[in-house]
């Protein structure tokens, strides 16, 4: 691990394994790249690094496109030049954070609610570098427990939830929709103006690519948060050290 970059106390927090991870993702940035910046905690430390480096003068003529309003403030904070995918449709390396790994470097992303910006920066770029603490690795997509997000239009999306509900009804799946972290219990929205839906399932979904596709196919859905084959490296960040897995 790098030194002077964490405390000595030797359990380490969540955060600084995010810290750690970021930290070793940032090393495959070089100047003059197009940079795709995700959205969470995690990745946050490597938007704050990326700028320390800037500053520096160890990097030069980077640009970002970021994948959320949060991340594009924090970027800019930072002194991070940005611009979008408009202008490049092709991008050097993308850097982001994951809520589930499974062995095969399939994910499941967007519960920070990011997830169609995430999905068509990262889809553009040549490298997407995975960030994680260990505890984000799974067996199988879904099988944290916890919520898979969906992006829904607003439009009748008690409708949309149910048919996801019903289509993965084997698999014993809820669905909820996402409401703000305050308790006002208002429906969280998305930077596109869409709502999200949180599948949650009881059982093993099983084929990862038949249910990406039969999400799609229910109008109403936006895009969900599924990244299947798209990871060429996973960054895990261990209490004992950093595994590296490529694709
Ligand atoms: C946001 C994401 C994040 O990368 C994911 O939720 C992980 O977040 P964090 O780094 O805060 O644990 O997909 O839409």
């Amino acid at each position: 691990m790098e030194a002077g970059i964490f405390n000595s106390s030797s359990i380490l927090t969540q955060d600084e394994l995010k810290k750690i991870a970021a930290y070793k993702a940032v090393e495959h940035v070089e100047s003059g790249m197009i940079l795709g910046l995700g959205s969470g905690s995690t990745v946050k430390h490597a938007v704050d690094r990326i700028g320390e480096l800037l500053q520096m003068g160890k990097l030069k003529n980077i640009i970002g496109i970021t994948t959320s309003e949060n991340t594009h403030q924090r970027a800019m904070s930072v002194g991070i030049p940005l611009s979008d995918l408009d202008s490049h449709p092709v991008l050097d390396l993308a850097i982001d954070g994951a809520d589930e790994v499974d062995p095969h470097l399939n994910l499941v992303k967007g519960r920070c609610g990011s997830l169609l910006r995430e999905k068509m920066v990262e889809g553009a770029c040549r490298k997407f570098v995975v960030i994680v603490d260990e505890s984000k690795l799974v067996d199988h997509l879904g099988g944290s427990g916890l919520a898979m997000p969906v992006e829904v239009v607003p439009f009748c999306w008690k409708f949309t939830a149910k048919t996801l509900q019903d289509l993965f009804s084997e698999a014993g799946c809820v669905a909820k929709l996402k409401t703000c972290e305050e308790e006002s219990g208002e429906p969280f929205v998305t930077d596109n103006g869409n709502y999200i839906v949180d599948l949650y399932f009881k059982k093993d979904i099983g084929d990862l690519r038949a249910a990406s596709e039969a999400i799609l196919q229910v109008a109403g859905v936006v895009e969900h948060g599924m990244f299947l084959n798209m990871a060429t490296t996973v960054i895990v960040a261990r209490e004992l050290g950093i595994t590296v897995k490529n694709k």
